[in-house]
């Protein structure tokens, strides 16, 4: 089972970590886009050109039976897309886990940190409005420009990066604020960072246990149960090793590849 992934940066291998501890028998194929990092930032075509190009490119080199879009920006910009385009390819998207969180939340009053795009996207707006007005809950947004640039560094508690969440977290928190999506997947990477700017026993939901479970649900037939699970990674332009080290508790050598 040939499994294509791919997001901006490091942010999917938070869901790459989750499927080698849950799944067995994949080669997994991760792509970083750094190149073209940050996804979030960009225009809803030129993520869907990203998109569309690495997927072309997983089929050609790989011939992958399935993909996981390990970004919740290019899945807002792009899943449509790939799913026209590629009929006969399982695609698994990644969303901001809204519907969790609502059920999670005891003072009804939910944050969610995502990109600018994810913020903006057609079908985040409608879930987001019809979930508040069923559930009768506050959604607090912040988008959080700058943040995946500051995780590729590694800068995942530096005073900088504790600022610029005070900054956006400090309305979450005087509003009684108990539960954060993370509609982004670099930022569990900044989880404990996240906790402590809101001083106060926050839950923070992210998705790649959902997703793991869909690849499961999808592709079980062509998992093989005995086999181990490979990974190799891949990226655009430069790529923090020691991060993802820390993220994945393994060394990878990440190979420079032309898309
Ligand atoms: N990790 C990504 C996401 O989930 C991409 C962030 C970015 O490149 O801006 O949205």
């Amino acid at each position: 089972m040939k499994l294509g992934v791919f997001d901006s940066g490091l942010g999917g291998l938070t869901i790459v970590k989750t499927m080698l501890e849950s799944l067995q028998g994949v080669d997994m194929i991760y792509i970083a886009d750094t190149k073209n990092a940050p996804y979030g930032e960009k225009g809803a075509q030129q993520i869907i050109d990203f998109s569309t190009k690495i997927t072309d490119y997983f089929i050609d080199k790989f011939d992958i039976d399935a993909l996981v879009i390990a970004c919740n920006t290019a899945t807002s910009a792009a899943i449509k897309e790939l799913r026209e385009k590629y009929k006969n390819l399982i695609i698994i998207g990644t969303e901001p886990g809204l519907k969790p969180a609502i059920s999670h939340s005891q003072s009804k009053k939910v944050g969610v940190l995502a990109t600018p795009a994810t913020l903006n996207g057609a079908k985040y707006i409608l879930l987001r409005d019809e979930l508040s007005k069923q559930y009768k809950v506050d959604v607090f947004e912040q988008a959080c420009p700058g943040l995946v640039q500051q995780i590729e560094l590694g800068e995942i508690d530096s005073p900088k990066t504790i600022s610029m969440l005070e900054s956006w977290l400090a309305p979450m928190r005087e509003a009684g604020v108990d539960t954060i999506v993370l509609g982004c997947t670099h930022y569990p990477l900044v989880g404990e960072s996240i906790k402590k700017v809101m001083q106060r026993d926050v839950s923070l939901i992210e998705t790649s246990n959902a997703i793991t479970k869909r690849v499961k649900e999808l592709c079980g037939n062509d998992l093989n149960k005995t086999t181990d699970n490979s990974l190799k990674i891949f990226a655009t332009g430069d790529i923090n090793e020691n991060m993802i080290e820390m993220i994945l508790a393994q060394k990878h050598k990440a190979i420079q590849i032309k898309i």
